[in-house]
């Protein structure tokens, strides 16, 4: 029996199988097929042995109660099958109801799916898709063997007929792991969009992705690892106190939401003459990512502001790469959102160089190929660790959810001050990680946005 999965009696006396993915109603059981169910919950048997029981018990009738339940527990996904030949090959374990098996031979050729993954797990090979309603768990390395004939495309019956290559093609080809071609992986267009890196994230960051392991706010690091801070060491170098925004003066004269919202452009151009300043800058951060609320609850700690965040662990940190400001020599800094000051991280560096070339390419397109140095690049590195200490499986996924609430605030925020915003797809996180020293395992950019003085509207604030 598949893990995580429970029995339970109606009043009405019929049972259900529950997991926290799915139920099913098995409808009233009798006593073979309830003792049937209660050894396959305990450990592993073998069909056989179940079937002489089952004669033993109660003749024919046994064994088409027996027949009954496999057929219910097979067509429901919950059990864990595994293929003996000589010793065990392997084990289908199924995440869901598996859809009908494939009748007789596949026509065509067939090929090992690009979705398909293979890696270890304790001492088996686990073959996965994020296609498939199953994994497969390989003990035998045999298996392998006749699995990577289907490297190439080759006609299903060429690759061996041996019962357990006959058995291997068609389990596999059930999994959605060897697939016909040409198929709809190649002609497809609702599969040729997904890289296979992505629908594994988009499958497995969703919760019904993989239901079998653990999945959400776990904390599976307690008492493994300390959590991390919510504020992280400073940097060595010396810091820029900024001045505070008069929020209240700011409350007063601020645009509407409306306004805002109604207002927002990406623009990509900034005014070199009259450059932003450096309590611009300050009052964008501030107003943008400052630090509001600071609370710790079982060693955690937790901070909320103008972003809300997954858990409240925002685990966003803002760095800037300043090529041209008022009141601000060129460099890297960190932006400290808890002491609202920049730490210089380093000078107008060829690596920092690179961070703004690569921020400056990315708003380039076909369609508007001149492209416009960025006075301020707002680098969004995450501590990985923040989140990944007390989520599983989902937590990158957050993180760029993160990403984009950070977005969003700085476009409103930049849109209010009559300042350029423009969010970027994609930069240079080996540049950052170059001019940073940071171990990008532990903490890396995951988005860019570039801010600066609006050629069209001097004077604003
Ligand atoms: C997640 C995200 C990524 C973006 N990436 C880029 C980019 O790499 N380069 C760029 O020039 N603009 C980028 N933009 C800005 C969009 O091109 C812009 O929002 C869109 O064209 C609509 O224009 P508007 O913002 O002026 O309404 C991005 C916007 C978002 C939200």
């Amino acid at each position: 029996m598949r893990p995580g999965v429970y029995r339970a009696v109606g009043r009405d006396g019929q049972e259900y199988l529950l997991h926290r993915s799915a139920s099913q109603q098995l409808g009233w059981l009798t006593d073979l097929q309830r003792d049937v169910l209660r050894q396959l919950a305990d450990s592993e048997r073998s069909e056989e042995s179940l079937r002489a029981q089952a004669d033993d018990r109660a003749g024919d009738r046994g064994v088409a109660e027996l027949d009954g339940l496999l057929r219910q527990l097979r067509t429901g996904g919950w059990l864990h099958i595994t293929v003996v030949h000589d010793r065990p090959a392997y084990t289908i374990e199924p995440y869901r109801p598996p859809p009908d098996p494939p009748t007789g031979e596949p026509a065509g050729d067939l090929v090992l799916s690009r979705f398909a993954v293979i890696h270890r797990s304790g001492a088996d090979l686990l073959i996965e898709s994020p296609r498939s309603w199953c994994a497969v768990r390989v003990h035998d390395p045999a298996v392998l063997t006749g699995l990577a004939a289907y490297l190439v495309p080759r006609a299903g019956t060429d690759a061996g007929s041996t019962p357990l290559a006959t058995r291997i093609r068609s389990d596999l080809t059930w999994a959605t792991m060897l697939v016909g071609t040409p198929g709809d992986e190649d002609t497809a267009f609702d599969l040729r969009q997904w890289s296979p890196h992505e629908l594994w994230f988009h499958q497995r960051s969703r919760g019904d992705g993989i239901p079998d392991r653990p999945f959400g706010r776990t904390r599976w690091a307690a008492g493994r690892f300390e959590p991390l801070p919510a504020r992280r060491p400073s940097f060595a170098g010396p810091a820029v106190d900024l001045p505070r925004p008069d929020l209240d003066a700011v409350r007063r004269t601020d645009t509407t939401l409306t306004g805002v919202l109604e207002e927002r452009r990406s623009i990509r151009r900034h005014d070199d003459q009259r450059p932003i300043t450096l309590d611009q800058l300050g009052g964008f951060l501030y107003r943008a990512a400052g630090v509001r609320r600071v609370a710790a609850r079982d060693g955690v700690e937790f901070l909320t502001g103008p972003n809300p965040s997954g858990g409240a662990l925002d685990p966003l940190e803002f760095y800037v790469a300043v090529r041209l400001a008022e009141g601000i020599e060129a460099g890297l800094y960190r932006y400290d959102r808890f002491g609202h000051r920049l730490e210089r991280v380093s000078g107008l560096t060829r690596t920092v160089r690179r961070l703004v070339d690569a921020a400056q390419s990315a708003t380039g397109s076909a369609e508007a190929p001149e492209t416009y140095p960025p006075q301020v690049v707002v680098l969004l590195a995450a501590r990985f660790g923040r989140v990944g200490w007390s989520y599983e499986t989902l937590t990158y996924s957050l993180i760029l959810k993160q990403v984009g609430v950070a977005y969003q605030t700085m476009y409103c925020v930049a849109t209010a001050m009559g300042l350029a915003p423009c969010a970027l797809g994609a930069g240079d996180p080996a540049a950052f990680a170059a001019a940073t020293g940071l171990d990008p395992l532990s903490e890396g950019t995951v988005g860019e946005f570039i801010v600066g003085s609006r050629p069209d509207r001097q004077g604003a604030t």
